[in-house]
């Protein structure tokens, strides 16, 4: 059985559609709900699919025992951040080498960096003018939206559309593809 870790700091749309894409699979499991919100939509997913969670701070993620204690004990082989807000430290890049995964709503490399998440992706796509937007998957290193990208995905923005209709046709995206590049990647290691 492969064991997927998912960390989120809001909504977790996407990781409920993870969570529902694995309910039933006979070789992936989400063992784990990770976010630094106490509040997070993503705890009543979790619930729902009877996944165990875990909180915790900024400060606490820095912590040199921290895989060790949280992570460690439910051997997981994909740590899967879907909509998590906080930067990941070297030490769990060294732990979970191409291991840690991450999704963005844009087509990196612009629309990417630090400040650049949720709705300001879509006010700075918006107001470029471009006219195209998408997602990109990419593998995690220590810096925000670096990574190597594993899987870009592109859809049009129209002249006519607010931020909010743009954030939520990449968002479609995001729910079709990010489960089955999970798959995918799971499968071919
Ligand atoms: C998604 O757009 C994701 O790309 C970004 O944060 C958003 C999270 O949405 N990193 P949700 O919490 O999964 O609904």
């Amino acid at each position: 059985m492969k064991k997927i870790a998912v960390f989120a700091s809001g909504h977790g749309s996407n990781a409920r559609k993870i969570c529902e894409y694995f309910s039933s699979n006979p070789h992936i499991q989400v063992v784990l709900i990770g976010t630094n919100k106490s509040d997070a939509g993503v705890l009543n997913h979790a619930k729902d699919f009877n996944i165990p969670t875990i909180t915790f701070d900024k400060k606490k993620m820095w912590e040199q025992n921290f895989i060790k204690e949280n992570l460690m004990p439910f051997g997981i082989d994909l740590i899967v951040l879907a909509g998590f807000l906080l930067l990941i430290p070297p030490s769990w890049v060294e732990h979970y080498p191409q291991r840690i995964i991450n999704i963005h709503p844009a087509l990196l490399p612009k629309f990417g960096g630090k400040g650049l998440f949720g709705s300001h992706v879509h006010n700075a796509v918006k107001a470029s003018g471009d006219a195209e937007t998408g997602i990109t998957i990419h593998y995690v290193n220590a810096h925000y939206d670096e990574g190597e990208p594993i899987l870009q995905v592109k859809c049009s923005v129209f002249p006519q559309d607010t931020p909010e209709q743009i954030a939520s046709r990449v968002l479609k995206l995001e729910h079709f593809y990010f489960p089955r590049t999970i798959e995918k990647i799971l499968l071919s290691n």
